[in-house]
């Protein structure tokens, strides 16, 4: 890796390009999902191996749901494989957080959510976040609800506050978000948790992304002058 390189504490990405890859290749979109799955797999070792302390990765948001149900049906079995690897992972010392709203999830996914959660609560290496049904949106008033259901009063209200009834409470800010696939837009990605973040938006599918990509959007951060609305 080369010099003067500013490793982000806390990297979101969005797994993005999935179907595109498959269609390029005339393969079904299921295709790219599976490949996009071996894609994460790798991506949590190179984040690791370059000191990356938190990662989170977009698997499905809440708008996923408008797709054809046998392509989120495909999906959702994956996410069962995406656990298993996880589970894997966790002997690794990776300590795994889930975000987004479980309850529409399958009881078979929920209960692996629960076993991966619980098995690396300890765990002091990387922390690798996985988004699931998971809205920037949704987060919020999730949060909203949570401060209302505490009948805590308006004025104790602050940005500390909601930062921690959201789903990324107790995880460092966000650094750097990085979308592939071309696209430039958040698509209801932490957007409560990233108004400070960097982004990298690349060309690459994300099956085909690679160390060197990540290396590259790393690299681009370094380059960044973060001011934080200071001079
Ligand atoms: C991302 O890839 C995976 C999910 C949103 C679940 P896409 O399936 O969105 O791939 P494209 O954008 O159609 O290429
Ligand atoms: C964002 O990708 C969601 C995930 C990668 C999980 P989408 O493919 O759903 O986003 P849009 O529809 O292009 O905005
Ligand atoms: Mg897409």
């Amino acid at each position: 890796m080369p010099e003067n390189l500013i490793v982000p504490r806390h990297i979101g990405i969005i797994m993005d390009g999935n179907g595109r890859w498959a269609k390029n290749r005339g393969l079904p979109r299921t295709a790219g999902h599976i490949q996009g799955a071996k894609t994460f797999k790798k991506c949590v070792g190179y984040c690791r191996d370059m000191g990356v302390e938190c990662v989170t990765f977009y698997a499905f948001s809440t708008e996923n749901w408008k797709r054809p149900k046998a392509e989120v049906d495909a999906i959702m079995k994956l996410f069962s494989q995406y656990l298993d690897d996880a589970m894997k992972m966790t002997e690794e010392d990776a300590k795994f957080v889930f975000l987004g709203d479980p309850e529409p999830l399958s009881d078979e996914l929920k209960k692996k959510i629960r076993i991966v959660t619980d098995a690396s609560a300890e765990n002091k290496g990387i922390v690798c976040c996985i988004a699931i049904n998971y809205g920037g949106r949704d987060d919020i008033v999730h949060a909203v609800r949570s401060i209302m259901n505490d009948n805590i009063s308006a004025d104790e209200v602050d940005e500390a506050l909601i930062s921690e009834r959201l789903y990324t409470k107790n995880l460092p800010e966000v650094d750097l978000i990085i979308r592939p696939s071309g696209e430039q837009r958040l698509s209801n990605f932490l957007i409560w948790q990233a108004a400070y973040a960097e982004y990298v938006f690349m060309d690459v599918l994300w099956p085909d992304f690679g160390k060197s990509d990540l290396e590259e959007a790393v690299a681009e951060y370094s380059r960044r002058n973060r001011r934080f609305g200071g001079i």
